[in-house]
This record gives C-alpha cells, structure tokens and sequence, in this order.
C-alpha cells in the first residue's frame, strides 16, 4: 500500500485533466493502487464542486467503458474543487489551509504531489507562491510535476529551471513527456539489450538508416492557442522525437538505475549533429497543412509548422555515418507512430535493387508490437527472393488492455521513480538543437504548404530520397502486398 498522499493538479478544468489525468488516476484506483489518496483539483472556473464533479465523471466514462459505478462514485468523494486564480498570492492561503485539513483528517502528513498541467509560463510564479505561502512547509515528500513543454526556447527554460531548482530537490522534480511512457517506448530498451540478435548488430556496421515517425491525421483540434506559439518543432521534436532518438541509440548503461539510463541519452543529445549549413542536402523541411490558417486562435499570416522532416547524425564511433530520419506532423494520412530500423543489405543482395532490407520495425501506436521482415526464397521457384514478415501485435491480444501512458506516469510519480522523466540537462541540450534549428529557418524559406490527409510536403520525400533511401511503414508495406 501507498503513503497517504494528497494529489493536487493545477489547471484541473483544462483539457489534459479531464482526458488524461482523472482517466489515469481513476483507472490506478480501479485497480486498487490509490486506496490512500486525496486529490485537490484547482481551476480557475466558478463552478460548484457538484458541476465540477459532474465533468470529471463524464470524461472517465467516456474514456473508460469498463469503469465500476461504485468505484467510481468513491473516487469521485476523494476530490476537492479549489477555486482559484494561480497569479493570485492570497489564494495560497487558503489552500495552504486546505492541505493541514487533509492532514487532520487522516492524522497524519501526507505526502504532497503538485501536478502543474498549465502553460510552462505558469510553472515559476505558482511553484513561487507554494513556497512563500508555507504550502510547501510538510514533513512528507513534495514532488512537483511540470508538463511538457518544458518552456518556449532555451531561455525560458533556463529561467524556469533557475526558480524550480531553488524551490524542489531535482529528485522531486518531474518534467513529464507522456511518450516515454507509452508501452512500446518502454520496451526498446529490452528489444535491444535482452536479444543477442539485436543487441550485437546495433551500430554502423549493420544499420543503414532508423527512422522516427509520429504522424497525427487531426488538426490542432481547437488548441490553435496554444499551437501557433509552438509548432511542431516545439511540440514534438523536441521532446518525444529527440526522447526516442536517446532511447534508441544510447550506449547500453552500465546498469538500469535510473541515472545510468539519462547519462547515456543525454550523451546522445549532446553528440546530435544537424548539419544545416549544408544547404544542398537541405536537411531540415517544415511544413504547414492547408486550412491552417482558417483554425480558431491561429494568426492569420501565421508561419508556425505543423510538420516538420529532418535528417541528423550521431557523432559517435557506433552510429558515425548512419542517418537518422525524423518525421512528424497533423493532418497526414494517418495516424501512426513507428520506430524503423533498417538494416544494411547482405553481400549477396546489396546489388540487386529489387531485394529489400530486413527491417525492425517497434509499432508505438495505434497498434503496439514488433514487426520484423526478412527475405525467403520464394516456394517452387528457383532462386526468387521473396520478403516476410513477422508480425507480433501486443495489443490485439484480447486479454490485454494496454495501460494508458499517463497510467505508468503517475504511479511512478507517486512512487517517486523518475527514470521515465526527463533531466535538466537532458530538457536543456534539446532545446539547444531546437534553437539551431530555429535560427536556420528564420528568414530562408523552410515551410512547405502541404493538403490535409496526405504523406506532408514533398520536400519530406526530396529530403530522404536525396540520401537514396525511403521512409517506411508497416501499413504501407502490408498494403503493398496485396497490391496486384
Ligand atoms: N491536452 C493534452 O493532451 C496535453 C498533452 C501533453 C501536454 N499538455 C500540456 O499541458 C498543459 C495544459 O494543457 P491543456 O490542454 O490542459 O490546456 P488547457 O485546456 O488550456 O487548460 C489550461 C488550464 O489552466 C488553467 N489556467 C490558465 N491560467 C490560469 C490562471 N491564471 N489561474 C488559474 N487557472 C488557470 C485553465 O483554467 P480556465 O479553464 O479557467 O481557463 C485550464 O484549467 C499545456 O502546457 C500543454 O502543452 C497537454
């Protein structure tokens, strides 16, 4: 059984809380992990505790059928409304008050976990007003979360890590990217360092390329706000991008303590290398669907990116040579989530084109598994090269329900794991490529217009095409198949 613990979320009337986190937290009660549990759900909006009840129980319905009326009832009781502006410093009072009261009524000091689901420029001035108003003043554990992302560009970063780090211990502090909680992102690390045929074939001797997609086939979804000042740059690369990239390509770590693991992805980061001077290659597209414009809240002459396609390498004796491909963006043709290792072709096939490579490929979402193609010889011919494929399907299995990220995220965060969350360091080299990237495509004509539900800019296709290799999908490949 847990400590006591008090879980408080700030912006609880906003759109992560009621599809995210409340389904997440309910579903670690359901299962019986939060039995000493208080929430404090802190929103801005003037609403009765009964209407904000109401909310928090219609969105885990709708987001989990199996839900148990009487379970879900309970859980429901253990939440508190708190209504309050995070600018104003005399509404901590009340909250510090809030708090004790929680502690009075179990008799005993619970820990204290603050859940910052705001705007980063949110994080100082609220971890600020905790510290001077003595909410921060317990005994037990305080750990604070901050969502991605983790600030707009280096600086903001910087400045927000200055005021955190004075306030909370780096051990109890969480900056959360929800994909290294997803299943798949988790089980890179056994897929290459518990098979011997993996593990040993893992560099530049056998890989000719990896790629990295996430696609999304939705719009900014009536977040336009927020979007416009980020982009897919912003959004995406530099945290769930750049996270898997680390993941994939780190050194194995001495030992699986959690900071063994950031050691080596940070090593990673830091040996990124962009290579945009070179204009040629042309190494970095932007795109923008059409329509973007037209969305609520987006400028009208806006030039943010809703795609973005790279190509970088790792300077390092293992990876020296071999491209990474990344890939992401709204409004494509699907969506989809793939980490693709391609192989080098074997001394026999490298010299006939129509032979593919053996590729692994680690399906992230929707579908979660592992697919894996080699060739065969074809039955009853003579020497006809045919691929296949294995395809294993974790979440087909009926007897699996795959656990939400935020599921894994939040436990962890209540046992006090943070091998899931990312390091200063980690969060501070990414932004550092960012804001190369960032400055490159300032004033050069980096954005491509691209039309909704198709593969994004041709430009993605140019870049990859340009170092004779192609981008790869399960879906495309099965389809492929049956294409006669
Ligand atoms: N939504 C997702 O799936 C998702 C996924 C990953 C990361 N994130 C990140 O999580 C953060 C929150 O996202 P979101 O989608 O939940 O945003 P959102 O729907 O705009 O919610 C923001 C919340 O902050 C509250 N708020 C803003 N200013 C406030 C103030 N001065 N005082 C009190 N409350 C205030 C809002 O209250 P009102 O309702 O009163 O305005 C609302 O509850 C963002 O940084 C986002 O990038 C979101």
């Amino acid at each position: 059984m847990t400590e006591a613990f008090v879980f408080s979320i700030f912006g609880a009337t906003g759109n992560l809380a009621f599809n995210k986190l409340f389904p997440a937290l309910y579903q670690l009660y359901q299962d019986k992990k939060l039995s000493n549990i208080s929430m404090v759900a802190i929103g801005r909006k003037n609403i009765s505790e009964t209407e904000y009840l109401l909310e928090v129980e219609r969105s885990v319905q709708n987001k989990l059928k199996h839900y148990i009326h009487n379970t879900l009832t309970e859980f429901l009781e253990k939440i508190t409304y708190y209504q309050m502006d995070f600018q104003e410093k005399n509404s901590y009072e009340g909250l510090k008050n809030l708090f004790e009261q929680l502690d009075t009524n179990i008799n005993e000091k619970a820990n204290r976990i603050f859940y910052l689901a705001t705007a980063p420029s949110d994080f100082s001035v609220i971890s600020q007003n905790l510290k001077d108003s003595g909410v921060l003043e317990t005994t037990a554990h305080k750990r604070a979360v901050f969502e991605k992302p983790f600030g707009y560009d280096l600086n903001s970063a910087k400045e927000i890590n200055k005021v955190l780090t004075r306030i909370f211990q780096e051990e109890n502090i969480f900056r959360i990217d929800h994909y290294l909680g997803k299943e798949m992102i988790q089980n890179i690390m056994t897929i290459r360092f518990y098979n011997h045929i993996f593990e040993n074939v893992w560099d530049n001797k056998s890989i000719d390329n990896v790629q990295i997609t996430i696609k999304e086939n939705e719009g900014v979804e009536g977040r336009g706000g927020y979007y416009d000042r980020s982009g897919a740059l912003r959004d995406m690369i530099q945290n769930h991008l750049f996270q898997t990239l680390a993941i994939v390509a780190m050194e194995k770590p001495e030992s699986f303590e959690t900071e063994q693991i950031r050691n080596e992805k940070v090593r990673v980061l830091e040996n990124v290398k962009l290579e945009l001077q070179n204009i040629e290659a042309k190494n970095i597209v932007f795109g923008q669907y059409n329509g973007y414009l037209n969305e609520d809240k987006v400028e009208k002459n806006s030039k943010t990116e809703t795609f973005v396609a790279m190509k970088c390498e790792i300077d390092n004796k293992r990876w020296k040579g071999v491209p990474f491909f990344l890939r992401t963006g709204k409004y494509l043709d699907k969506r989809e989530a793939e980490v693709i290792i391609e192989f080098k072709k074997t001394s026999m096939n490298k010299e006939e084109e129509s032979i593919e490579p053996n590729l692994l490929i680690i399906k992230i979402q929707p579908e979660e598994g592992i697919y894996f193609k080699i060739n065969t010889r074809k039955p009853k011919t003579e020497r006809e090269i045919m691929p296949v494929s294995m395809d294993y399907c974790q979440s087909c299995n009926i007897y699996y329900r795959s656990p939400e990220a935020y599921e894994r995220l939040l436990w962890d965060i209540i046992q006090g794991d943070s091998t899931l969350f990312t390091r200063w360091d980690e969060v501070e080299v990414a932004w550092k490529l960012v804001e190369s990237i960032i400055m490159h495509c300032r004033n050069k004509e980096c954005l491509e217009i691209y039309d909704k539900k198709t593969k994004g800019p041709e430009g993605a296709e140019t870049l990859i095409a340009n170092y004779n290799r192609q981008w790869w999908s399960v879906e495309d490949l099965e389809r492929a198949k049956f294409d006669f």
